[in-house]
């Protein structure tokens, strides 16, 4: 029989029948790897044909753990018969997650741990330093695929942990740990087997140096959910948010403190900026919102005599092509020249924003940096700006007005659009119509 392959370029996941020396998915070069189709056929069981009006009403069990900012996140719950990805960086606090998402949820249910890279005294090292040792979960340490399915059909855990999918072998001996094939094989498995027996079940995956290569993007089409569990350059707060989710919204997150105790959910992201909230050029306010919840956000802009040409832009945590527009906005509307300046611009916890809700804040951020004044520490600034200089209402600014309220911001700097939507503006509200008024904000 002639042999059958496959290929898979093992940056993207892309497949074709051929070697191909650039993938024309993603663009990588000489990524692909050969491999062979899976040899298990995907389902055993004779079809059935149904009519809908047939099927039971779906109610929608959600399986909760204690850590209700994860539940956000995961839509409600985990669903029984679902496979979600948990996907980060080597350190960044997977293990962690998943031994106290095991904790949590074996109060109510039967919990499988499989903990294929470390051992168990490893885990159980991690156990007693978060207070979860005496908790009614399964633990097994193996690598082998097989084994772990065989575990699962005598156990039939309500929720399966495996740390990691990576870790898996699913063809002992014969192809490399960690490749492809590999990977595809062990997530293909466990979500038959998590389909047939109704099993939740939560597989990390490490996002490595090639970038999400041999790892999570590689699942993403297989798996009902993807998750990742971040973190800022040298932060301490932690975020989940999910990419794919078949069950819920993928626009929720959810922040944690990594500390003694491992990761402990934050209910008030905002709060963990108003510590910072302190008066000093350069740095201004806004709200964005984040899935269901509005998020105090501190942008911090710098504008320093360039001694290059083309003077220097860089943006952290706000998208590049945003500062530059919002750059020009101010040389053409302003009549400021930046041309010999240096502007950086910076927003602090470890977040990623690239939406148009941050201009004012920004602008007005690189006008107290530039004229080096101080913006009073209880200004807030929302709203969008247009090429023309006019300042636009958007999405949600009741909410997000409400939220600057609670977290202690009065003088709230607001587009005059929004006049009609804002029950009952702070008496400091300015609200504006054009960039151009912005400069006497900041005097
Ligand atoms: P870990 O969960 O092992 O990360 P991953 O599985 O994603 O590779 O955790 C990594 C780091 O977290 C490790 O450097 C130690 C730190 N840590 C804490 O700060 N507090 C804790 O309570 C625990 C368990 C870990
Ligand atoms: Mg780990």
């Amino acid at each position: 029989m002639k042999k059958v392959s496959v290929y898979i370029c093992k940056a993207c996941g892309y497949q074709s029948g051929g070697w191909l020396g650039q993938c024309p998915y993603c663009q990588a070069w000489e990524s692909f790897e050969e491999t062979s189709p899976s040899p298990y056929p995907a389902g055993e069981a004779p079809l059935e044909a149904k009519r809908l009006s047939e099927l039971k009403e779906d109610h929608e069990e959600r399986l909760r753990t204690g850590l209700n900012e994860v539940n956000r996140v995961l839509g409600g719950g985990l669903v029984p018969g679902s496979v979600s990805l948990l996907a980060g960086s080597p350190g960044v606090g997977k293990s962690t997650l998943l031994l106290q998402l095991a904790a949590s949820f074996s109060d109510e249910f039967s919990v499988l741990y499989v903990s294929a890279e470390e051992s168990l005294n490893q885990v159980k090292l991690r156990a007693v330093r978060l207070g979860l040792l005496d908790k009614n979960v399964s633990f097994v340490h193996t690598n082998d695929l097989t084994a772990v399915l065989d575990c699962v059909s005598k156990l039939k855990p309500k929720i399966l942990i495996v740390d990691s999918v990576q870790a898996l072998n699913s063809f002992p001996g014969e192809v490399p740990l960690g490749t492809p094939t590999q990977l595809r094989l062990a997530a293909e498995r466990i979500c038959q087997s998590s389909r047939r027996l109704g099993t939740a079940a939560v597989l990390s995956g490490h996002v490595t140096k090639e970038g999400i290569a041999a790892g999570p993007k590689l699942l993403e089409h297989m798996v009902d959910a993807v998750f990742y569990l971040e973190t800022g350059k040298n932060s301490f707060f932690r975020h989940l948010w999910s990419e794919k989710n078949r069950f819920g919204n993928t626009m929720e997150l959810a922040f944690f403190t990594m500390g003694e105790r491992g990761l402990e959910e934050m209910k008030n992201p905002g709060s963990i900026f108003s510590e910072m909230r302190k008066p000093s050029p350069g740095r201004a306010f806004t709200i964005v919102f984040q899935g269901t919840r509005p998020l105090l956000v501190e942008m911090e802009a710098l504008v320093t005599k360039a001694s290059t040409f083309p003077p220097r832009r860089q943006a952290l945590g706000i998208d590049y092509q945003r500062l530059i527009m919002d750059l020009a906005i101010v040389e053409k509307r302003l009549g400021l020249p930046l041309s010999q300046y240096d502007v950086f611009a910076n927003i602090g916890g470890g977040i990623q924003l690239k939406d148009s809700e941050i201009d004012l804040a920004l602008i007005l951020a690189v006008l107290s940096s530039k004229k080096n004044v101080a913006l009073p520490s209880d200004m807030l600034a929302m709203g969008e700006v247009s090429l023309t200089g006019d300042v636009r209402s958007n999405p949600f600014i009741q909410e997000k007005a409400r939220e600057a309220v609670r977290q202690g911001f009065k003088k709230l700097v607001l587009p005059s659009s929004a006049k009609k939507l804002i029950k009952k503006p702070q008496e400091d509200t300015i609200f504006i119509d054009s960039i151009k008024e912005v400069n006497a904000l900041v005097s």
